[in-house]
């Protein structure tokens, strides 16, 4: 049990998959909830009313993390609902999924825009709202910031250079109080599966050879989170921890 009463949450993606999840772990330890999405009003509402039948405050706010604007826009209207903010999950991404020899320029700078950069930003919206308490910072990543996966080349690209920042961000805001992670994921089977040309193999092969017997779940996750931002997890800076079964050990 973590006690996060009196504490404000922000969770980029938090409407749908993974993001959901951690948003409602973190909910029910009492931690008010802000969650981020681009698109789907609906599952934005239907996240707000479970965060908010978990007895704590909860506000959806549309923004597409990697546009600056949309951003200062959000965090203006956040600090006018919370006023301060204690925890922050990036989660949300996105990114082109094709083989190397097909990526342009155009389809690289806005994956390693949306998935790197929009951690420096949020980052820096969110750290004078952290009070002298300090805070915590949970970067989501996966597997494919260290291996190659096919189709994967910009995102895996994206995700090695969020957890590169992360580790920046760690020694310069230790000071501060003020923990930066990063939680690598194995393959989840979330609707974002579905844009993968390659979603079946991907499955079959996560399954085959995670030594656990089966795919992570977003609860798997939303577990190591709640972890990462409790008291328990202050002496853990800068780091990669990884939630995949065992996959990632296996020769
Ligand atoms: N699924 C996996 O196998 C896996 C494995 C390792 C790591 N991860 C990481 O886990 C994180 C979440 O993935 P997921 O599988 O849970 O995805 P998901 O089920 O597709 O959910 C994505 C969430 O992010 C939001 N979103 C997408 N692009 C956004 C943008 N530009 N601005 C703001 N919100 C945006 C979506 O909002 P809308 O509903 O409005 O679209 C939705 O709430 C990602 O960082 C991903 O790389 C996933």
């Amino acid at each position: 049990m973590v006690d996060l009463s009196g504490r404000v949450a922000l969770v980029t993606g938090g409407t749908r998959g993974i993001g959901r999840a951690i948003a409602l772990k973190l909910a029910r330890q009492g931690c008010a909830i802000a969650v981020n999405f681009m698109r789907n009003r609906r599952a934005a509402a239907a996240a707000v009313e479970l965060i908010e039948a978990e007895g704590v405050k909860a506000k959806a706010y549309r923004a597409n993390v990697g546009n600056e604007a949309e951003l200062h826009a959000m965090f203006g209207e956040f600090q006018h609902e919370f006023g301060r903010i204690d925890i922050l999950i990036s989660n949300a991404a996105s990114g082109v999924l094709k083989p190397a020899m097909e990526l342009t320029r155009r389809h690289w700078t806005w994956t390693m825009d949306i998935n790197a950069a929009t951690l420096l930003h949020l980052v820096q919206h969110s750290v004078p709202l952290m009070g002298d308490g300090g805070g915590k910072v949970v970067a989501i990543s996966s597997l494919g910031s260290v291996r190659a996966i096919p189709q994967y080349s910009a995102v895996g690209a994206s995700k090695a250079a969020l957890e590169s920042l992360v580790r920046h961000l760690a020694v310069e805001l230790a000071p501060l109080n003020i923990n930066v992670n990063v939680l690598s994921a194995g393959v989840v089977d979330t609707e974002a599966l579905k844009h993968f040309p390659n979603r079946d193999e991907l499955i079959r092969n996560s399954e085959e050879k995670t030594p656990a017997g089966r795919l992570v779940t977003p609860e798997d996750v939303a577990d190591v989170t709640l972890f990462l931002v409790s008291d328990a997890a202050k002496m853990i800076q800068g780091t990669t921890i990884v939630v995949d079964g065992g996959y990632h050990v296996v020769a």
